[in-house]
């Protein structure tokens, strides 16, 4: 098949390139780099031994969109590009809205235009906001807590409203829980722009040296040690999770919804204990106070995507902390 990946330089979306790759099919991606490099293309060559087709294109710009439906024979789309910073949507909620939205649209009116049907969408767990119990599944009451998880919701609606007056459509819907690691080679990874918000780049940075210490947001939930519990996914076997999906998308009409996560969760302090063993490095930390908005623990049922798609997360923490870790490493040294 040829997929158009938009925000394939970006992180998820990279290394589902190269599973795609790896699976036999053609890629052709589209990006406008506000949250990438161009110097992923080289390193996705050195990876996969293949030269990538890339477009640098924003996709609210619908007519440079359209000419690459023109150039290129697309069977399917995986849609990753969206801005995804939870923070940062609550204080730019129009701009949120008109990118991860605004995007959405430009993407479907192109694909009805030049007849393709099949897409894929990066939906979130935070889409189940504060959840009522853990695990959870696709069936738990939608209900996101900041913009970021809205736009996420509205896109979802505008799936289902799409393929239910269109019966040409087929979408998936893929819910990601918390995806941290990097390909095993180290060359491709998660490169967040200034002050990193997720746990797992922070504690690359803070095990490299660049930040003093990690803040710990409380350790007085109910949980375990009393830190936040959350469904860390290898973003390699999340990258699977596309490819096997597209399976889905050529004998079915209409949407599906799956969650992607391994179905067990991880406490803060196992994370960061977990990663000091597995790389032999210290992480400085201190107990701070809750994160507002934090739920305690969420993680997820994925039986439903590995029953029907025949897909299973096999990467454990170990890999998740090393890879993360090999990476980290490389961007230093390459000053990426
Ligand atoms: P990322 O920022 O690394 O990648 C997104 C890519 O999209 C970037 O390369 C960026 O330059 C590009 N992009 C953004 N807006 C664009 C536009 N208008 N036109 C063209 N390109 C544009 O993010 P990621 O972590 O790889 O996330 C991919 C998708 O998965 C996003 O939709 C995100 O919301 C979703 N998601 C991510 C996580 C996570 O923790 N990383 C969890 C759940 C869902
Ligand atoms: C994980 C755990 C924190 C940073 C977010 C988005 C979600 C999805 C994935 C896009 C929590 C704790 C964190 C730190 C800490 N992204 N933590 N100190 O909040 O589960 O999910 O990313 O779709 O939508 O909300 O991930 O990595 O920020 O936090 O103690 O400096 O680490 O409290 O328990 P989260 P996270």
């Amino acid at each position: 098949m040829r997929v158009l990946v938009t925000g394939g330089t970006g992180y998820i979306g990279s290394h589902t390139v190269v599973s795609l790759i790896e699976n036999g099919h053609d890629v052709v991606i589209v990006d406008n780099l506000s949250n990438s490099k161009i110097s992923v293309l080289d390193r996705l060559y050195q990876i996969t031994n293949h030269n990538i087709d890339f477009e640098k294109i924003d996709l609210l710009d619908i007519d440079l969109l359209d000419e690459v439906f023109v150039k290129y024979s697309i069977d399917c789309v995986i849609h990753f590009a969206a801005f995804k910073a939870v923070g940062e949507s609550q204080e730019k909620p129009i701009e949120y809205y008109k990118n991860n939205i605004g995007g959405l649209l430009n993407v479907l009116q192109c694909m009805r235009k030049h007849n393709v049907f099949k897409l894929v969408f990066s939906s979130s767990a935070c889409v189940y906001g504060t959840p009522d119990c853990c695990p959870i599944p696709e069936t738990a009451p939608i209900r996101p807590q900041n913009v970021y998880g809205r736009t996420k919701a509205i896109c979802e609606d505008i799936l289902k409203d799409t393929s239910n007056a269109d019966n040409r459509f087929s979408f998936a819907i893929l819910r990601y829980f918390n995806p941290i690691g990097a390909h095993e080679s180290g060359l491709i990874g998660e490169a967040p722009n200034g002050i990193p918000n997720n746990l797992m780049p922070y504690i690359t940075q803070v095990a490299a040296g660049i930040r003093e210490k990690l803040t710990v947001f409380g350790n007085d939930y109910p949980t375990e040690d009393g830190t936040g519990v959350r469904d860390y996914i290898h973003v390699c076997d999340l990258a699977d999770g596309h490819v096997a999906v597209l399976n889905w998308l050529d004998n079915n009409k209409g949407y599906c919804i799956y969650n992607l996560g391994c179905g067990r969760g991880y406490s803060v302090l196992e994370l960061i204990n977990t990663f000091e063993k597995v790389n032999d490095i210290k992480v400085n930390y201190v107990i701070g106070p809750r994160r507002s908005g934090d739920a305690a623990t969420c993680f997820s049922d994925p039986s439903k995507a590995n029953n029907e798609l025949n897909w299973k997360a096999v990467k454990t923490v170990e890999d998740m902390c090393r890879d993360s870790w090999k990476w980290e490493c490389y961007a230093r040294s390459s000053n990426l």
